[in-house]
């Protein structure tokens, strides 16, 4: 998600490029982001690279019905410059039938203008009501909110998906921003972590939230030093011992939790 004065556009734009250069192909954004903005900066970025990227949009809930499905996504391509996304999520469940918005998932996968299908902020009931929609094609992904102080998807529906093959995609894997505190308990494991492995906290956070297979992790950073230190969150592992220190400093809640959302 990109949006912002045009200086900030700019080097957001600059990161998101740099974020290629550095290996990070999965670029998420929607329709909604500064209303069709945040497309056209990405579209730039990706201008002359679109293969090297997994380009994400969503459609709003509220043009979610079966036509409208197909005219916003038409109307995100033309604003991304591109002829086809990789994914294509229902950004949250509104009141349009869900059997149409996933009819219209399917007709653009038949048609080539989007290989998958997905949706967003979707509990467990709800990612079986959207399989069920599904006819001749299989759900790819959700996305959801998850970080540190909210694992609440780690009781079910990180194992309903993954038993499914569904993919999870954590949004604002640091809290949005509210990174915690780091003079706290917790915070201080964090640092200890970070130091042991001579790397900092937001790798860390990036590196325990994808410890789980097909769980991936989307942080936003509109500056290019941020794109490079999270690009150091992943190609290597936490201990099983780290982990379990972060596990008891940030606990998951022991029972089911609603889905969190921004
Ligand atoms: N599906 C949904 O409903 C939904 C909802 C919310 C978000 N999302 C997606 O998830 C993405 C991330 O979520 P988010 O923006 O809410 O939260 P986030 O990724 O947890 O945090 C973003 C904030 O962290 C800062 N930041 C990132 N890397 C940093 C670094 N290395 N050092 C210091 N600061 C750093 C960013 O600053 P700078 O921007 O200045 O780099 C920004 O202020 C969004 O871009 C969007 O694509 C989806």
């Amino acid at each position: 998600m990109i949006e912002g004065p045009r200086d900030s556009e700019r080097r957001a734009v600059e990161a998101l490029r740099l974020g290629m250069d550095l290996g990070l192909t999965h670029i998420d954004t929607a329709e909604m982001y500064g209303n069709g903005r945040a497309e056209k900066l990405t579209g730039e970025a990706i201008a002359g690279r679109r293969d090297e990227v997994f380009l994400v949009s969503k459609v709003l809930p509220s043009n979610a019905s079966y036509e409208g499905t197909l005219r916003a996504c038409e109307r995100s391509l033309a604003r991304l410059g591109t002829d086809h996304l990789d994914l294509y999520l229902l950004h949250w469940e509104g009141s349009y039938p869900l059997a149409d918005t996933m009819r219209a998932m399917e007709r653009l996968i038949d048609q080539g203008q989007i290989r998958f299908a997905g949706v967003s902020n979707f509990d467990v009931p709800q990612v079986k009501a959207a399989q069920a929609a599904l006819r001749h094609h299989k759900l790819a992904a959700n996305q959801v909110l998850y970080h540190l102080r909210n694992r609440g998807i780690e009781h079910k529906l990180i194992p309903y998906c993954q038993e499914r093959q569904i993919a999870v995609v954590a949004y604002s894997p640091f809290g949005h921003e509210a990174l915690p505190r780091l003079d706290s308990p917790a915070g201080r494991v964090l640092t200890e972590v970070a130091q042991r492995n001579g790397r900092t906290v937001r790798q860390v956070i990036l590196n325990f939230l994808t410890r789980f297979p097909d769980v991936f992790t989307i942080p936003k950073a509109s500056q290019p030093e941020h794109t490079r230190e999270n690009a150091g969150g992943s190609g290597w592992t936490l201990s099983p011992e780290e982990i379990a220190a972060l596990d008891r400093a940030f606990p998951a809640p022991n029972r089911d939790a609603p889905l969190g959302m921004l």
